[in-house]
């Protein structure tokens, strides 16, 4: 089926629960190939529960999942060969040099000249004159751009980022959607999940909002801006923000539901 091959990752009808607590409804969604993927949520939405489930650390209750044309349900292992996992709090080891990390993974990924393998990287993510350094000694953004390195060692086609710019400071986050968009152009595809609306608008080329289970809206940002009536024209025509789609649909406690002329309260 050709279709297979076109969609780097397709959900259909998956469910978790957590004992009592239902976090997948029946989630559906798509990626293309060499696109990138935003799942939006809110806290406790399940992100980390989808992205757990697509790299094989979690097994969903019912609906289907591939990746790569994978189950991975049935086809685990295969799958876990063709993708990476960049979790959402950074697995790097901070003992060894950010060198050192990259051979390690080389080498368990049984690559042919790890140093090699490890300098290109360095070179890459701009990291060549730290990488003698203990990881323990890199800023959050360096760590980061190595962790992400670290996934890339063998070339995944697919890669999960779960929220990669939480606590970084606004220039590292620029230098992770740098790498994070130079992954994609190369063909690779990404899904990421944030909670940063302006780092989907800026990274993503189809974003999905998962609220109590569900995706509820899943499209480009253009077709996402649309959901709400073009602001009132007064002087300036004011377009709304991913933020106000994603606060109108999400519910935003506090406001009036005028969602047109939603303002954010503070810091912006
Ligand atoms: N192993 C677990 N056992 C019980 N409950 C869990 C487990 N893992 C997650 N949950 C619960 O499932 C819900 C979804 O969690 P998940 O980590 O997928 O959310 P998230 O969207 O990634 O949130 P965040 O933005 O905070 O990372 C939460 O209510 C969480 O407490
Ligand atoms: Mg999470």
């Amino acid at each position: 089926m050709t279709t297979q091959h076109a969609q780097a990752i397709q959900v259909q009808g998956l469910e978790k629960s957590y004992k009592d607590l239902q976090v997948l409804r029946g989630v559906d969604f798509t990626v293309a190939r060499g696109s990138i993927f935003a799942l939006l949520g809110s806290n406790g939405a399940g992100k980390t529960t989808v992205v757990k489930i697509l790299s094989t650390l979690l097994k969903a209750d019912a609906g289907t999942a591939r990746v790569n044309g994978l189950d991975v349900a049935t086809q685990a292992a295969d799958v876990r060969e063709s993708i990476s996992l960049t979790g959402q709090f950074a697995a790097v080891d901070e003992i060894l040099s950010g060198r050192e990390n990259l051979v390690l993974v080389a080498r368990l990924r049984h690559l042919k000249d790890p140093g090699k393998v490890a300098d290109d990287l360095l070179e890459r993510f701009s990291l060549t004159d730290a990488g003698a350094r203990k990881a323990s000694t890199y800023s959050g953004g360096m760590r980061r751009r190595l962790d992400i390195a670290m996934s890339l060692i063998g070339n995944p086609a697919v890669i999960f980022l779960d929220e990669p710019t939480t606590g970084l400071d606004p220039q590292a986050r620029i230098e992770v959607w740098q790498t994070v968009k130079e992954l994609a152009d190369r063909g690779t595809t990404v899904l990421l999940t944030t909670q940063y609306l302006d780092e989907a608008e800026q990274l993503a080329d189809r974003i999905a909002i998962l609220h109590q289970g569900r995706i509820i809206v899943n499209g480009t940002l253009a077709e996402l801006k649309q959901l709400l009536p073009p602001a009132k024209v007064e002087y300036v025509e004011k377009q709304p923000t991913l933020e106000d789609v994603f606060l109108t649909l999400v519910g935003d406690n506090g406001t009036d539901g005028d969602a047109g002329n939603h303002r954010v309260p503070a810091g912006k």
